[in-house]
């Protein structure tokens, strides 16, 4: 019996894992599984809160579980697993369901942006009832989530406590866990928006299986600064997301990395950000390589990594069932 705190996070297996999700998630993940006792999730169900292909979606999902593993999570020290393989969380999504307002929902600013993109299903409008699921489900303490994910859990949040005061203490209160440097990573074109595994244009994002060439030419093309300053003062510029990448990726201190950069202007700093990139994505690959040869491997460990987590989520689940009267 592990006393360490829970902490729980996952990625939707809507498009390739980016560059973004490795600053922005999977490198944190890895460097909290020794302090933490982690739960990591591909998020199948809730990728077909948009329409997806079925035959691509689940080579994404291998590819995510795959890449999970060369990424550094290990499951000796954490419990990796596949949403839709554990019942538990369509299960507790109703009871939860339940408990949420109309309302409350329909303010949810996710949703807002992607029903404009997307058909508006209420699988879709629901998300963030399975997102407090998949973190109340395992008595959760810390979640590490990028910006975009706070309003959710707050109403993870909220849950909680509704389900607490009306049914006696079952769920732990999760907290957000923002990680310093590096919490998003822009669109390499378009740097007011976060960069994004199912954009359109593949230009605007590096996903961890792109090749050297791949990585070279988008680094070359992204949008840095038309007057050439490596501190623009904005928050949103081209140039700062890219120092961004290059400073969380090395660990060295922002003003440092651009007091170097600066007399040397933007190729010299591209082409250093692209050896950085490259150093980190290519043991990956190899890695990711090596588990995808052997196929029948990587479903043993998901269902060793399912079964770990039914394990908890069942403790959560049952304590649900007989305090709302099943
Ligand atoms: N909604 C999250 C995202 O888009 C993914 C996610 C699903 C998640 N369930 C989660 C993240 C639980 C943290 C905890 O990034």
């Amino acid at each position: 019996m592990s006393l360490q705190s829970t902490l729980f996070s996952g990625c939707s297996p809507s498009g390739t894992l980016t560059l973004g999700n490795y600053i922005g998630a999977v490198k944190q993940w890895v460097q909290c599984q020794d302090d933490y006792d982690g739960i990591y999730c591909v998020v199948d169900m809730h990728a077909i809160t948009v329409k997806q292909d079925p035959y691509l979606l689940r080579q994404r999902v291998w590819d995510f579980y795959a890449l999970y593993l060369a990424c550094g999570l290990t499951p000796d020290k954490s419990t990796i697993f596949i949403q839709s393989h554990n019942p538990h969380h369509s299960e507790l999504t109703w009871v939860l369901s339940c408990l949420t307002m109309f309302g409350e929902m329909s303010r949810m600013t996710q949703f807002k942006s992607k029903s404009r993109k997307h058909e508006s299903t209420v699988g879709l409008f629901t998300y963030p009832i399975l997102m407090a699921t998949d973190i109340l489900l395992y008595q959760t303490s810390l979640v590490p989530v990028g910006k975009d994910q706070v309003q959710h859990l707050e109403i993870t949040r909220d849950l909680a406590e509704r389900f607490n005061n009306r049914y006696g203490s079952i769920f732990t209160m999760p907290e957000a866990y923002l990680p310093t440097e590096g919490a998003k990573v822009m669109d390499l074109q378009d740097p007011g928006k976060k960069m994004d595994k199912s954009s359109p244009n593949p230009k605007s994002y590096i996903t961890l299986l792109d090749t050297p060439d791949e990585v070279r030419a988008k680094i070359s093309k992204a949008i840095t600064d038309s007057q050439g300053r490596f501190d623009t003062g904005e928050e949103l510029s081209g140039i700062n997301n890219l120092v961004t990448i290059y400073c969380s990726l090395t660990g060295e201190d922002r003003s440092f990395v651009i007091n170097q950069f600066e007399p040397q202007g933007y190729k010299v700093f591209k082409d250093s950000l692209v050896d950085v990139i490259l150093a980190h994505l290519v043991p990956i690959q190899e890695r990711y390589h090596h588990y995808k040869e052997d196929h029948s491997y990587l479903e043993q460990l998901a269902k060793e990594g399912c079964e770990k987590a039914m394990g908890k989520s069942k403790v959560t689940l049952d304590k649900v069932k007989e305090a709302v009267g099943f």
